[in-house]
């Protein structure tokens, strides 16, 4: 009985003190979540999904958070006889730019499928599907039959011309459209692409709107792929904002892949197979992801299919596809060839050019996450020019850009609005830089918001939260001045990557801090 009392007695010291650690595990936890001196992915996460509210075109919903915004753009379409109201502002101006949007939506998409337990575990996957579902409701009404797709509302020069609230717009709102005569497949098969990643995001909680979604990709892949041409041809407006400087193939390519990924229908595997060089997927070696050039994106995805034993009688060109992925990546790790590395600033940050480089460092984040989780996922390395290096190294890069532009840089400021105690207080942005229309509903007219607002020394009365600007120079300067566009703008493509990444790296956070705990539990028992 002796022997059962003092088990029992052991017994109870141990819960003591495993409850003491647990106390502790507790009380780190609050403390690292609550320090400020901890970058807080999660609050930046929350934050980056609210930008997108901000940025909405169209009728204000009930439940927006945002309430500096109002219903604007209700007429659009309406001169052309459609119903384009909906959809994304692209930056700090009120035209709808069709392919950003796009891919903004693709890579929201992209970000909740490869993170969708991180995302979920914050609570913010409800925010996550809302902002992609406002950009593909869109696409629903801009596909209006099979070979037609509304490519732009309103134009940059005549919407650059004024300074005003999106909710007093003055400006033309007319609509311009890619169809058989006028082909786009660059626009066409970046929208297929959007609405097949955004398919695979609903599946399970809205089949019927993931079915609707996946039927309008397939239908705007052919029609791309059948009517070949770039969009910037048959859309002279969108020529000094949004031409397509690489052409139509890598689209192409990129539509495919996603359609491949959410149907997992042969004719697609056999598309990206056959055009591997014909279309340059295989074949370029691009050290930039964005709106316009998407190899590196479909490069990487392509590789991942190497893993798949279906796949071995393609393995010849997949391994082509992951060559000029790894070579993306090298890049990003300054590990290739003398001459064909990323530059970077002084501080680190990954530097592609001055106009709004942030959406550079922005994609980089995200393939550099991706492709570190793809290595350790199949227990491989990556060999680069310049050494071999393993998943936990192409992770420490793409966490060193994300804490930069969360205020790890010289200039000790958050390059994603309201974030941290320093961010851009100027943004290049119309709505932002105007008393929002709920305060003073008196209408502002086209340059009177240049005199009024535009050069006012003031800060924005609103602040733009989860906006992610331009960002510094080469030099990691950066002036925070409403007329600097090319650093204090803002564009959806630029914030819409991070949204997964975030979630990644708070996952990794508090796996960290679970695990920190548990071996001190461990300990306490030996
Ligand atoms: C790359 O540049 C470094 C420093 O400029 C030089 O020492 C090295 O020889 C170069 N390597 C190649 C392969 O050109
Ligand atoms: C940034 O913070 C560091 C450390 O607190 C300080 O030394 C430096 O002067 C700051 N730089 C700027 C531009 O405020």
């Amino acid at each position: 009985m002796e022997g059962e009392k003092d088990r029992h007695h052991f017994g109870a010291s141990k819960s003591f003190k495993l409850m003491q650690h647990w106390c502790l595990c507790l009380f780190i936890f609050t403390l690292i979540t609550t320090s400020t001196s901890q970058i807080d992915y999660g609050d930046a996460l929350s934050k980056s999904l609210l930008y997108f509210e901000a940025q909405r075109s169209g009728r204000i919903p009930y439940n927006q958070r945002v309430t500096w915004r109002h219903h604007s753009g209700l007429t659009d379409g309406l001169e052309q006889g459609v119903d384009l109201v909906g959809g994304y502002y692209d930056a700090g101006d009120h035209v709808k730019f069709g392919l950003p949007m796009a891919f903004t939506v693709t890579m929201l998409s992209w970000g909740a499928i490869e993170y969708w337990n991180e995302i979920a575990d914050t609570g913010e996957l409800e925010h996550t599907m809302e902002a992609i579902k406002w950009g593909t409701d869109y696409f629903i009404k801009a596909h209006t039959s099979p070979n037609v797709l509304w490519a732009e509302v309103g134009d940059g020069d005549t919407d650059h011309y004024c300074w005003q609230r999106p909710e007093d717009m003055t400006t033309s709102r007319r609509a311009f459209k890619i169809d058989e005569n006028n082909p786009g497949s660059d626009l066409a098969g970046e929208t297929a692409a959007a609405m097949a990643a955004a398919s695979i995001v609903f599946r399970k909680t809205n089949p019927h709107y993931s079915h609707l979604l996946l039927h309008h990709a397939q239908q705007l892949f052919e029609f791309g792929d059948k009517y070949r041409g770039k969009y910037d041809a048959s859309v002279g407006v969108v020529k000094n904002y949004y031409t397509s400087v690489s052409g139509y193939m890598d689209e192409l390519l990129w539509a495919a892949t996603w359609l491949y990924k959410a149907t997992d229908k042969e004719e697609y595997l056999e598309y990206i197979i056959s055009k591997a060089h014909a279309f340059g997927g295989a074949d370029w070696s691009i050290s930039e992801f964005s709106w316009d050039v998407k190899y590196a994106g479909l490069q990487v995805i392509a590789s991942k299919l190497l893993n798949k034993a279906k796949h071995k009688r393609h393995g010849d060109i997949l391994e082509q596809y992951r060559a000029k992925a790894e070579y993306y990546i090298c890049s990003c790790l300054n590990k290739n060839i003398n001459g064909s590395n990323l530059e970077r600033t002084p501080a680190g940050l990954l530097y592609v050019r001055q106009w709004n480089n942030m959406q550079y460092v922005s994609t980089a984040s995200f393939l550099l996450t991706v492709y570190s989780d793809f290595l350790q996922d199949t227990n491989q390395k990556l060999t680069c020019h310049g050494g071999t290096v393993d998943h936990k190294e192409i992770l420490t890069l793409a966490k060193a850009q994300v804490d930069y532009i969360l205020g790890s840089n010289p200039m000790n400021m958050s390059y994603l609005v309201g974030y941290g105690p320093r961010y851009p207080e100027n943004v290049h942005h119309r709505g932002a830089s105007i008393v929002s229309y709920k305060e003073n509903k008196g209408f502002i007219g086209c340059t009177q918001g240049y005199d009024i607002w535009y050069n006012n020394q003031e800060s924005n009365p609103n602040v733009l939260v989860g906006a992610l600007v331009g960002g510094p120079d080469w030099q990691d300067n950066f002036e925070d001045k409403r007329s600097n566009y090319m650093q204090t703008e803002a564009c959806t493509y630029n914030t819409a990557p991070l949204v997964g990444v975030f979630a990644k790296f708070l996952h990794i956070e508090n796996q960290k801090l679970v695990h920190d705990c548990n071996t001190n539990l461990v300990a306490s028992f030996k």
